[in-house]
């Protein structure tokens, strides 16, 4: 695992743009893991940007959403559908239907966890999955205690999830759905390549764990240890808890020029 411990946020996307870049360059037909939330942001924007520049091409990729909420109308802005669409997919060139996400509204809800796989599976995998944390660790919507062995499946979002997310809802914590479906650990471990971004003081207990934990469902992004290729981009706040944040930083620093993130 990889720590880069960033000056801001525009260090942040440009490093975590440069990866995605690269395997774009290297696999134009990649299929990408796409995060929502607040985390991924500030890469989405510099990509848009890239694309706008003429400088990467979507148009050969695919990508698959990481979750989504249960039982929202098919018109509500925070389904993960509609996030994934204003975000990033209607601002870059992907091709139509090339983005894929959980159907939460599902008749038979099972089935489409299932179905959702096989997509994965039947793309040839995800080269390069984009990841968020959750103040508990959550990782996808994983949430503690999370079989670490875990597919995609229905999973029940924690009070404290639903609270962080509740500014995305008009700040009303009744109206976060308690129910979604999301990728599970072993899903998303089975990417090739793991890129997590973390911003601010909230995510530094969370990320303290996942990098320097011990593995276990209580802080289910710690599975992320067990992984050959993971980078975590992190600001100077969601850094503040690593005890070997000196450590970390003077291996990037001293990291030689050839070996890319
Ligand atoms: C989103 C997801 C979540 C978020 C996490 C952090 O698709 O799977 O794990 O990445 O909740 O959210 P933000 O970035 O809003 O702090």
């Amino acid at each position: 695992m990889e720590v880069v411990i960033c000056g801001s946020a525009g260090e942040m996307a440009e490093l975590a743009a440069d990866v995605v870049e690269a395997v774009l360059i290297g696999k134009p037909e990649a299929v990408l893991g796409l995060a929502t939330g607040s985390s991924p942001l500030v890469l989405y924007d510099e990509l848009v940007s890239r694309c706008l520049d003429a400088r990467l091409s979507f148009g050969r990729a695919k990508a698959f959403a990481l979750d989504e909420y249960i039982g929202l109308p098919p018109d509500h802005p925070e389904r993960y559908r509609a996030v994934i669409e204003r975000e990033i997919a209607s601002r870059v060139d992907f091709a139509p239907g090339a983005v894929r996400c959980p159907d939460g509204n599902a008749v038979r809800v099972l089935q489409a966890c299932v179905d959702y796989e096989a997509d994965i599976l039947s793309s040839g995998g995800v080269d390069l999955q984009i990841l968020g944390i959750g103040t508990d660790g959550h990782l996808g919507f994983n949430e503690p205690g999370s079989s670490l062995a875990s597919r995609t499946r229905v999973k029940t979002l924690t009070r404290q999830t639903r609270r962080d997310n509740a500014r995305f809802f008009g700040g009303d914590v009744d109206t976060v759905p308690r129910h979604v479906i999301t990728q599970g650990l072993a899903t998303i471990s089975q990417a090739r390549h793991l890129l997590l971004l973390a911003s601010g003081s909230a995510k530094a207990e969370a990320v303290h764990h996942l990098v320097e934990g011990a593995v276990s469902a209580r802080w289910p992004a710690a599975v992320l240890q067990h992984h050959p290729h993971v980078t975590v981009l992190l600001d100077e706040a969601a850094a503040s808890a690593l005890q070997l944040a000196g450590y970390y930083r003077e291996t990037y620093a001293n990291k030689p020029t050839w070996q890319g993130l």
